[in-house]
């Protein structure tokens, strides 16, 4: 072969490779039903709750109807258990047909009517994690056909019951093949989760090329235990994590569990704070039909989620661990546009709200400007402050302060400098 045609024939096959599909510039947000919902086939004895088009339509309807969709929350996705146990005699994946007796098609044109979109769920390997047909090498072709038919908008491979050769293999191989069917489909890789999370076994170069998100980690549980265990994971390995999120491609802590059993008031604002900084996808998992109004408040908080949606697309870092505060505070820090950054005080305190007093000189902000601080949850401003200058805040017992914070004035620059540059887009203060 000629050198340049060799080149060239390595340019498409880098090509075909990359996911390319233009979507998630912000993380994605929306609803996904496994942590609440699990694999409850028993629609007898519980039909409300059962993995079946019952349970979407719901949803879809509770999205579309409560002010969900608006804020962003746009995307209603199906995990496991939603297939029948045998593909059909031309080896193409179906529902369970007591489940869904519609079909996913018809689920997915409900969907787009309500404006909203759907995702699916697959596995890379011969079983998905509860046993139903998972997509070996030779149905990721078929497979990504199907999906792509039926009208979906996201799929979630997850990695059970396959080798490392064969999730190498099968998750480049989904991504291409997603683009070859040309519809526009969001890609979550779980390989990474399936690694260890960590280079050199995880090349998180490439799964930035091919997927729009990826689980790096276990799975989350219905406990504030679970949401410290990955947050500290997440901190403890920002220097390889921090950097390879972006627009089009992040890192994904996994679900909102909000309005379930396992968090207080103060812990659900702390996940939903802390996931913000992070950067991550914002997926609910929890049954929006009764959720209570200070679940709701956390996750319909409009700034909190213009910050998550930040143009910039940076993940935010812990910047104070708790093994060098002796407050028991944590402070976490993600930078946004317009010079703007978000700031959150947590608390691993278990004995009473905490009078923690610092200043942004600490936390290594300029000092040649002035600050404005906004609460992201109480609405409340504090203007004028100087990065010398002490302040105080109060973290209730495993609950987070958090600030939108934004120059307001640099002192190094001429007053007429100061003058023609009014506060402009991103330095105002968010009403809520
Ligand atoms: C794995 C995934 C979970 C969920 C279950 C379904 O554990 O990490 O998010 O999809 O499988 O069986």
């Amino acid at each position: 072969m000629k050198l340049a045609a060799f080149v060239s024939g390595l340019a498409l096959v880098a090509c075909a490779l990359d996911l390319e599909n233009g979507l998630m510039k912000a993380p994605p947000m929306g609803w996904l039903a496994w942590e609440r919902f699990r694999c409850n086939t028993d629609c007898k004895t519980d039909p409300d709750n059962c993995i079946s088009e019952k349970l979407f339509v719901d949803m879809i309807d509770r999205l579309a109807d409560d002010g969900w969709k608006e804020l962003g929350y746009v995307y209603v996705n199906i995990d496991d258990c939603w297939m029948a146990k045998k593909r059909d005699t031309s080896g193409k994946l179906i529902p369970d047909p007591e489940r869904f007796p519609s079909g996913i098609k018809a689920l997915a044109d409900y969907a787009h009517s309500r404006g909203l979109k759907l995702g699916i769920y697959g596995d890379m390997g011969n079983y998905t994690c509860c046993g139903y047909p998972g997509t070996t090498l030779d149905r990721v072709e078929q497979d990504a056909l199907t999906f792509a038919e039926w009208g979906v908008d996201m799929l979630k491979l997850d990695g059970c019951y396959s080798s490392e050769d064969e999730q190498a293999q099968g998750y480049p191989k989904m991504a291409m093949a997603l683009n070859a069917t040309g519809r526009p489909i969001a890609y979550s890789c779980s390989w990474p989760a399936y690694q260890g999370g960590l280079p050199p076994k995880v090349n998180y170069t490439l799964l930035a090329n091919i997927c729009n998100l990826w689980r790096n980690y276990g799975d989350i549980q219905d406990s504030w235990r679970s949401v410290l265990d990955i947050v500290d994971w997440f901190s403890a390995n920002q220097d390889v994590l921090q950097p390879v999120a972006g627009p089009g491609h992040w890192n994904d802590p996994d679900m909102l569990i909000i309005g379930n059993f396992g968090l207080s008031d103060e812990q659900s604002r702390s996940q939903m704070a802390l996931w913000t900084v992070l950067a991550a996808p914002l997926f609910m998992s929890t049954d929006l039909r009764t959720l209570s109004r200070s679940s709701r408040e956390i996750l319909q908080n409009r700034l909190m989620i213009k910050i998550n949606q930040d143009p910039l697309g940076l993940q935010g870092r812990r910047v104070l661990r708790v093994q060098k505060s002796k407050s028991h505070i944590e402070v976490f820090l993600r930078p946004l546009s317009h010079s703007a950054s978000a700031l959150v005080f947590l608390s691993r305190r278990t004995d009473m709200p905490y009078r923690y007093t610092t200043s942004l000189s600490k936390l290594n902000f300029s000092a040649s400007a002035v600050y404005e601080a906004q609460d992201v949850y109480s609405g409340g401003i504090i203007s004028g402050l100087k990065a010398g200058e002490n302040f105080t805040v109060i973290v209730n017992p495993s609950g987070v302060v958090m600030w939108y914070l934004y120059p307001t004035m640099y002192l190094d620059q001429p007053l007429d400098f100061v003058r023609q540059h009014p506060r402009g887009r991103g330095f105002h203060p968010f009403t809520l």
